[in-house]
């Protein structure tokens, strides 16, 4: 079983139709034909969205996904059209609403990874091989690869799990040219995120995009670099050889994997409300990240 632990009801807000909610997001249509997304305080794990929110996190991925794409611009353009609240919706929606263009979504989970861990390193110890690149021996988890590499996967529906997919495959999806303009671009924007949070003491493991198209022109769209996509590491404790600890909900599967949650993984049952504690430590994380990556405090 997976999903919605309780489906959240959409907002009405006049003149705006609703169109999707996903895992983390609300999309909406404005009457201009541009995507207004929402970023909830949802939190998913283990294919579930939970029943508890972590506060301000809509607002923390909102205003690092802004910084990120602005850092970015020169090397592919962005969806971001506005920062404005559109007429009549809640004030609650402030800081976590963008006005984005609308574009022809490529199905495809585009993620550059530059080291080893997660499911890269379960198919790694299978076969020496991750989404079928062959990598060199001796790596462990948390091992840097030779060369960032480009590791898509399919886009699952909510709850379901994302698949890896061969760079074949998504030729054969979406076409040659498409697949490469995807993996160039998905390994330049790495690179770059890559080099900006190391000078900040940050280790960027692992990322995923997803791009659209206007016309012929490639965009950057959904959010970018956060720790909900991403995986960051603290590089003074970078240690090859075990898991790293990370600025991430990892403070959330440890408790729904404890014998303090009562909760079992593989029962059919959906994962019980987060304590108090576990919601704090986790919104800790967030705003930390942020405040590392950007150099600002969070207010
Ligand atoms: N510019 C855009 N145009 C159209 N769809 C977009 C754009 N940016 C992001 N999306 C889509 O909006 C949704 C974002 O909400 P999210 O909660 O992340 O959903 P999901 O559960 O599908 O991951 C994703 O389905 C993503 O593909
Ligand atoms: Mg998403």
């Amino acid at each position: 079983m997976s999903g919605f632990v309780e489906k959240p009801q959409p907002v009405q807000v006049p003149g705006l139709v609703h169109l999707h909610t996903g895992k983390v997001r609300d999309l909406y249509r404005n009457e201009a034909g541009d995507l207004v997304m929402v970023a909830s305080d949802r939190i998913s794990a283990y294919d579930w969205v939970l029943p508890t929110e972590i506060p301000d996190k809509g607002r923390v991925l909102t205003r690092l996904s802004l910084w990120w794409f602005d850092r970015l611009k020169d090397l592919v353009p962005h969806h971001v059209l506005s920062t404005e609240l559109p007429e009549g919706a809640p004030a609650s929606w402030e800081g976590r609403t963008l006005v984005c263009r609308s574009l022809r979504m490529v199905p495809v989970e585009c993620v550059a990874r530059g080291y080893l861990t997660g499911s890269g390193l379960a198919e790694y110890e299978q076969s020496r091989t991750v989404c079928g690149l062959a990598l060199p021996e001796g790596l462990a988890d948390g091992s840097e690869l030779p060369a960032p590499i480009f590791t898509p996967a399919t886009k699952a529906a909510v709850g379901d799990h994302d698949e890896n997919v061969s760079y074949e495959e998504v030729a054969r999806q979406v076409g040659a040219e498409t697949a490469a303009l995807l993996r160039r671009t998905t390994i330049d924007v790495y690179a770059r995120a890559r080099d900006i949070a190391r000078d900040r003491g940050i280790i960027l493991a692992d990322t995923k995009f997803e791009f659209g198209f206007d016309g012929d022109t490639l965009v950057l769209a959904d959010e970018v670099l956060t720790p909900d996509s991403s995986r960051f590491w603290p590089a003074d404790a970078w240690e090859p050889g075990h898991p790293q600890p990370s600025y991430d909900k990892q403070f959330v599967r440890d408790w729904l994997t404890s014998p303090a949650s009562g909760w079992d993984r593989r029962s059919e049952e959906p994962p019980p409300a987060l304590p108090e504690e576990v919601v704090a430590a986790t919104r800790a994380k967030y705003l930390e990240a942020y405040e590392l990556l950007t150099g600002t405090a969070w207010s």
